[in-house]
C-alpha cells in the first residue's frame, strides 16, 4: 500500500497537484484526519508494510448520511480528486463518493486476490512469500519429527494465498472454500504415501475453510501420524513488500492520477495479461471470482 501511497503523491505532485492524505480510511475522512503530503513524507516507504496512512474498518459508511458528511468534509478541504485503496468494501464507498460528485479512483489492495476484475490485488504477492518462508521452516521440524503439519492461512473467501503458498512450498494438500473436501481425502493422501516410504506431510487450509486444530487431531486420531496445526494469522499482513508488488503499487498509483487527471471517476484500475487496466466500479464489483482450476490441478498432480 506504501508504494502506492508514493506513486499517487509523486506523480500528483509531478503534475502540479497538490496532495493530502488521509488517515485512516473512511473513518479519518468523516473526522477530517487530512495530512498534506510532500515529495519527502512518501520518502523511506516502500520497504515498510502495513500503510503509514493508517486503516481502519468503518461499518457506518454504508449509511447514506455518512457518506454525505465524507463527501461534504471532503469539499470543504478543497479535495477534487480521491484515490481509495482498498478490496470490495471500500470499492462500495468508493462509489457511493463519485455519486455525490467527488471524483474517486480505486487501487485494490487486500492480501487475500479475491477481486475477479483484476489478476492480482497489493499485498497479496508479499502475503504469499510470507506463507512460503513460514512454510519453509514447519517443513524443517515435520520431517526431522517425521510428523504432518496442517497450517491454516488467511483468505476468508478466496483460497488463492492457500493455492499460491501451496504450489510454491510443495503442499501434499491444498484445500480452500471454493472446493468441496472430505477429511478422508487427507486420509488418504497420507496413507498413500505411507506406502512410499513418506513420513511427513503438509497440508495447506484456507481460512474460509478453518479448523486447522480439529483437522490435525483427527488426522492423526484416524492414521496414527502425529499432526501438529499451526494458524499464521497476522504475520502475513506485515513485512516488507515483495517487488512485485512495489512495482504494482507503482503503477496502480500511477495510473490512478492519471485517470483523475482525464477527468474520470468511478472506477477501478487493475491488472491483466501484464497490462494495468481501468474498469467501472459497479462492473468490476459485479465480476464474480473463478478460482484458479487449472493452478490447483498442477499443483496436486506434482505434490
Ligand atoms: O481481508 C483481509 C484479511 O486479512 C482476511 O484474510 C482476514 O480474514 C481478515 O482480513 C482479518 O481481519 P482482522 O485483521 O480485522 O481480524
Amino acid at each position: 500500500m506504501n508504494a502506492a501511497i508514493r506513486a499517487v503523491t509523486r506523480t500528483a505532485l509531478y503534475n502540479g497537484l497538490e496532495v493530502m492524505g488521509i488517515e485512516r480510511g473512511y473513518l479519518g475522512l468523516v473526522n477530517g484526519e487530512f495530512k498534506p503530503l510532500h515529495k519527502k513524507s512518501v520518502s523511506d516507504v516502500l520497504n515498510k508494510g502495513g500503510t503509514i496512512l493508517k486503516t481502519a474498518r468503518m461499518d457506518t459508511f454504508s449509511q447514506k448520511e455518512v457518506q454525505e458528511r465524507a463527501a461534504q468534509v471532503l469539499r470543504i478541504f478543497g479535495i477534487e480528486g480521491l484515490v481509495v485503496i482498498g478490496g470490495d468494501g471500500s470499492f462500495m464507498g468508493a462509489s457511493k463518493l463519485a455519486e455525490l460528485g467527488i471524483n474517486t479512483i480505486g487501487i485494490p489492495g487486500t492480501i487475500d486476490n479475491d477481486l475477479a476484475y483484476t489478476e492480482f490485488t497489493l499485498g497479496f504477492d508479499s502475503a504469499v512469500d510470507t506463507v512460503v518462508d513460514a512454510i519453509n521452516k514447519i517443513k524443517d521440524t515435520s520431517a526431522s519429527h517425521e510428523r504432518c503439519s496442517v497450517v491454516e492461512v488467511m483468505g476468508r473467501h478466496c483460497g488463492d494465498i492457500a493455492l499460491y503458498a501451496g504450489i510454491a512450498g510443495g503442499a501434499e494438500m491444498i484445500i480452500v472454500p471454493e472446493r468441496p473436501y472430505a477429511i478422508d481425502d487427507v486420509v488418504k493422501v497420507i496413507l498413500e504415501g505411507r506406502v512410499q516410504d513418506k513420513h511427513h506431510y503438509l497440508i495447506l487450509l484456507a481460512e474460509g475453510v478453518g479448523g486447522a486444530q480439529e483437522m490435525a487431531r483427527e488426522i492423526q486420531e484416524v492414521t496414527g501420524l502425529e499432526t501438529r496445526a499451526t494458524v499464521l494469522g497476522h504475520i502475513q499482513r506485515g513485512g516488507s513488500p515483495s517487488s512485485m508488488d512495489r512495482i504494482l503499487g507503482a503503477q496502480f498509483g500511477h495510473r490512478a492520477v492519471e485517470l483523475l487527471l482525464e477527468g474520470k471517476s468511478h472506477r477501478v484500475v487493475g491488472i491483466r495479461n501484464n497490462q494495468i487496466i481501468d474498469m467501472d466500479i459497479h462492473e468490476a464489483l459485479a465480476m464474480e471470482k473463478k478460482f484458479d482450476e487449472k493452478l490447483f490441478t498442477i499443483a496436486m498432480e506434482i505434490s
